[in-house]
């Protein structure tokens, strides 16, 4: 009986390897080797240091098929640690190379490190960016685009192009001046400019009259909200963080730190040229940028005046966030209905309410969710959890409600059970937007309301067609309420997308577990993982 017990489980660990193996060796791979340095650039006019990705300003693309493996060899140059993350990519199984401090050892620099990682069952709009100290405000991001594979049908016609707008704000003074300005315990002032691509009033996108383009549009600014527009075109909604939407047609979108959306523009206007508008939100001056939308053969500049911009109140931002929606009788990007998984009818059973607080600690400015500002332990909590290191972090010292013990500095991880499907409440308690981003999976967002939230909330939810993505904002003194499934074994990073305040406390993990050690639930350690403080040996 023993003996074949033994063997049996044997086998069954050569199968698990082999579907393991097996299960990656038949989709493509794509390799890349990315020289992280710095460099000059002036975006905004005046020469500055910037952080280029093999010499590029933003970063290569990264155009890939749902299921590809991707392997980045990431060769850090810098004078400092350095990481990046795959926003929006699930990492399923493998928060290992999720790339934030809470997940892997910085790169040292002068340093290389490979990610390895399938795009499994995604489609959509993304993007990699810089996840340690303050350097996505001088660049290191760009786009991560994932194709449907051919046999799986989309809710639209092919377009007749594909064009990638990152948008977001700019400062000119550089990241370790943001950075030493924050740890001296000051906020940062309004940015310096609209970037549309690595550049001020300058990109162009040229189409021809009478075919439709698809535009990706991503947020990759580290504080700014932005409304989108093109003059004379509406923008016809297709995707929203990886999930079809409803088709709407709009004059402009909000888009906040963090979001991708992905719209379809038919060229029906007289051959010119159009202008392409991002301009801020809710700030006070409002920054504008243009670019430039082209018809084959036009010889007439873009005319004046600019598209309207809507008003500062939030009302009007918030009434489009409800509309949109899912598309339940689209495909995803497995041949079943995106629909079909009845979020609405699934028990919750846990609520965790995180109220962002603005606060004084030691003295100086600090952000707190449930009463603690979160500072990286100098060990990331995955390799604490996966060797036993104690003394890292403790489970559940963060409540599932707002308290009002005095703030403090900590390292705050929920702990939670996988499959788990949860409500996460985001109570935000500051006069300014919050834009909140989860790693590992996505949310479904079923409502937007004013004020405190309450158990009567829930009433107003929408569960029926809530649009299912991984970052969202939540408005002055408001609340966002989300349902998330909690089927990606990990330690996931939950975090606001306002970078200034992330560096300041403003984020926390979540860590989704079961006690069964299996390839199926979670892959081991990968044997390149780095180590640094307590797991250095
Ligand atoms: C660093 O890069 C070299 C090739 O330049 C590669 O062989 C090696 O595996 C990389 N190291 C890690 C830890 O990924
Ligand atoms: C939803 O998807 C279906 C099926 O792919 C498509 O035919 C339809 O136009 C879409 N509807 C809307 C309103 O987006």
């Amino acid at each position: 009986m023993m003996k074949q017990a033994i063997f049996l489980q044997i086998l069954l660990g050569i199968l698990v390897c082999f579907t393991v193996l097996f299960a990656n060796a038949e989709d493509p791979y794509r390799y890349y080797t990315w020289f992280v340095t710095y460099g000059t650039r002036a975006p905004l006019g005046v020469k500055q240091q910037v952080i280029l990705i093999n010499n590029q300003f933003p970063g290569p693309p990264i155009e890939a098929v749902t299921n590809d493996n991707i392997i980045v060899n990431v060769i850090n140059q810098l004078d400092e640690p350095f990481l990046l993350t795959w926003h929006g990519v699930k990492q399923r199984k493998t928060s290992w190379q999720d790339g934030v401090l809470g997940t892997n050892c910085p790169i040292p620099p002068h340093s290389n490190w490979t990610y390895k990682f399938q795009l499994k069952d995604q489609i959509g709009t993304y993007m990699y960016y810089p996840s340690t100290s303050m350097h996505k405000a001088i660049g290191g991001y760009g786009a991560l685009n994932i194709e449907q594979r051919s046999v799986i049908s989309i809710p639209y016609p092919a377009p007749a192009g594909d064009f990638t707008l990152l948008v977001g704000d700019w400062y000119k003074a550089g990241d370790k001046a943001l950075r030493k300005k924050l740890n001296s315990g000051l906020a940062l002032p309004l940015p310096d400019g609209l970037l549309i691509n690595g550049l001020h009033k300058a990109s162009v996108f040229t189409g021809q009259k009478g075919k439709t383009y698809k535009f990706r549009i991503t947020n990759v600014g580290i504080s700014t909200s932005i409304n989108f527009r093109i003059q004379g075109h509406k923008l016809v909604l297709i995707e929203v963080e990886g999930s079809h939407s409803l088709q709407e047609p709009y004059e402009s979108l909000d888009i906040h730190p963090g979001q991708s959306v992905a719209v379809l523009v038919t060229l029906r206007g007289a051959i010119k040229d159009y202008y392409i508008v991002a301009s801020t939100r809710f700030t006070k001056p409002i920054l504008t940028t243009t670019g430039i939308l082209r018809y084959q053969g036009s010889n007439t500049p873009a005319s004046l005046p600019l598209p309207i911009a809507p008003t500062y109140h939030v009302h009007w931002s918030i009434k489009q966030a409800r509309t949109f929606r899912l598309n339940l009788t689209a495909n995803a990007a497995r041949p079943n209905p995106q629909g079909s998984f009845h979020y609405g009818s699934i028990k919750i059973v846990r609520t965790i309410v995180l109220a962002n607080v603005k606060a004084k600690i030691n003295g100086k400015l600090r952000y707190t969710v449930n009463g603690i500002s979160y500072v990286d332990p100098t060990t990331p909590l995955k390799l604490a959890d996966w060797f036993n290191i104690p003394g890292v972090f403790t489970l559940n010292n963060i409540k599932d409600v707002p308290t009002s013990r005095p703030p403090a500095l900590g390292v705050s991880v929920f702990g939670l059970t996988l499959h788990d499907f949860i409500e996460i409440v985001f109570q935000n308690t500051e006069p300014t937007i919050q834009s909140w981003h989860l790693d590992g999976t996505s949310f479904f967002v079923v409502g937007y309301g004013s004020g405190k939230w309450t158990t009567e909330s829930k009433k107003r939810y929408n569960l029926a067609d809530a649009i299912s993505r991984h970052t969202v904002q939540v408005y002055p003194n408001s609340w966002t309420a989300v349902l998330v499934s909690l089927d990606n074994k990990g330690m996931w990073n939950l975090r606001s997308e306002i970078w200034p305040d992330r560096f300041l406390g403003k984020q926390t993990y979540l860590r989704v577990w079961n006690n069964e050690k299996s390839l199926y639930t979670e892959t081991d350690i990968p044997p390149n993982a780095l180590r640094c403080g307590k797991a250095s040996h």
